[in-house]
């Protein structure tokens, strides 16, 4: 036992109990949280714009979302589904069957992290196929267990010394605009990224054995990559027209993070299926597949769950999360966040040489720090120094990308107008920091 919470105590028995390999990007212990709130053991108070990687969504200890979770707690914890099963989890599956994209009958099952989803959602989709063959891209993250991992594209420190990866998985370049894989430019380009699948499924694997395309709407980890308006209704038809099923990764693109309820949305895309996770439950361990009733039918029984999939205290915070969405509007404060945010990244954009794009949708922004605009050398060590002169300033941000040098704010969608202003003045601060070096 700890005596005294200190965040210096509580490294040095870390150090002693749990491996390295398990690593925070800070040695700060948190305590509590509220709203856009953080506080560590010591009593400073943080501005979160990471949300705990994207789940925060609805904010920290959501009044609702908490009332939700005390009164489940004192009715029934778990029984498992597949033995006895109970209310909570059949609302939720009719909720989100209701609000993913899709105007077709669908179908849901839960489990417990993004990439349990993810291994379900492929698991699903080759039964229904009954084809093995899975794309997946270039900077995609989809998660740290055999398949999610193999599926991952980022090789140190996702995937390096893990293997051997699973089988079948084909990678394919992104409509990474900023680093054209193809080296064009967008118009002029026509999306040929896009059409590239057609000569991919000639080069790199064959429609007779491919059973899905697997991607998310904008990568996260990998960058928070924006491909532009044709793309994935382009790769949707060639799918469509080649009998492979089109999978959308919407774990922390997903529940309002671009302002509308799901990513693809923009791109007026229905996916076969579609993963979720994250801000789904507001940071209860619950994630879902959910997807055409047809494709997700196909499964013998007892071929998908789990002991704790669907857990009814997850799904009732699950069904808080939903409520709070209607009744705080909270789409239109995305949109209405998105903006005031977007104004302000591309001002700092003006003001500071590193910043060498600015892009997303919605609320999920991100800056591309470079050492030089003409060469796109990454700045990946600027970010670094950036998150961490923010810390010190009490705002938690979080760098990502594939070469390490973006950095993206995932803050919840309802921040008040002071904290949002406070912490976009420390990023403020924190890049002129960065600049003089
Ligand atoms: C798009 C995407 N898919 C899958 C995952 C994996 O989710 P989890 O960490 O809950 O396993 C993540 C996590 O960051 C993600 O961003």
């Amino acid at each position: 036992m700890v005596n005294k919470p200190t965040s210096k105590a509580l490294s040095e028995l870390r150090a002693q109990v749990m491996p390295p390999g398990l690593t925070s990007g800070t040695s700060q212990y948190v305590a509590s949280a509220k709203g856009a709130f953080v506080y560590d053991v010591e009593g400073n108070e943080f501005i979160d714009f990471a949300g705990g990687i994207g789940v925060m969504n609805v904010g920290h200890c959501h009044p609702k979302v908490v009332e939700a979770i005390k009164d489940q707690a004192e009715k029934l914890t778990h029984t498992c589904f597949m033995v006895l099963p109970y209310e909570p989890a059949v609302k939720l599956a009719q909720k989100l069957c209701a609000i993913t994209p899709g105007d077709f009958p669908k179908t849901a099952i839960f489990v417990n992290s993004g990439a349990e989803a993810v291994e379900n959602v492929v698991k699903i989709a080759r039964y229904h196929a009954k084809k093995t063959g899975i794309i997946a891209f270039e900077n995609a993250f989809h998660g740290r267990t055999q398949l999610a991992m193999t599926l991952t594209s980022k090789v140190k420190p996702y995937k390096f010394g893990f293997g051997p990866y699973a089988p079948e998985i084909y990678r394919m370049p992104i409509a990474y605009c900023y680093r054209c894989p193809f080296n064009l430019e967008y118009p002029g380009c026509d999306v040929a990224c896009a059409d590239h699948l057609n000569y991919f499924l000639i080069t790199h694997t064959a429609p007779e054995t491919t059973a899905a395309l697997i991607v998310e709407p904008i990568q996260g980890e990998g960058g928070f990559i924006t491909p532009p308006p044709e793309y994935f209704s382009k790769l949707a038809k060639i799918c469509k027209d080649n009998e492979i099923l089109f999978i959308a990764d919407e774990i922390q693109s997903g529940m309002g993070r671009t302002a509308k309820m799901f990513a693809i949305e923009h791109w007026n895309v229905e996916p076969d299926l579609m993963t979720v996770a994250k801000s789904f439950a507001a940071g209860m361990p619950i994630a879902a597949v959910v997807g055409k009733e047809e494709v997700m039918a196909s499964i013998h029984p007892f071929g998908v769950g789990g002991t704790y999939g669907a857990n009814p205290i997850c799904c009732r915070a699950a069904l808080a999360v939903m409520d709070v969405f209607e009744e705080e509007n909270l789409l239109q404060q995305a949109e209405a966040l998105g903006q005031k945010v977007r104004k302000r990244f591309d001002q700092f954009k003006e003001q500071f040489e590193i910043i060498g794009d600015v892009r997303g949708l919605g609320p999920m922004l991100a800056m591309e720090l470079v050492k030089d605009r003409e060469t796109k050398e990454p700045a990946d060590e600027a970010a670094k120094a950036l998150v961490q002169s923010c810390l010190k300033k009490g705002l938690v941000i979080l760098a990502c990308g594939t070469l390490g040098n973006v950095i993206r704010i995932l803050m919840p969608l309802n921040i008040g107008e002071k904290e949002l202003n406070k912490g976009l003045a420390i990023m403020e601060e924190g890049f002129t920091e960065i600049s003089k070096k």
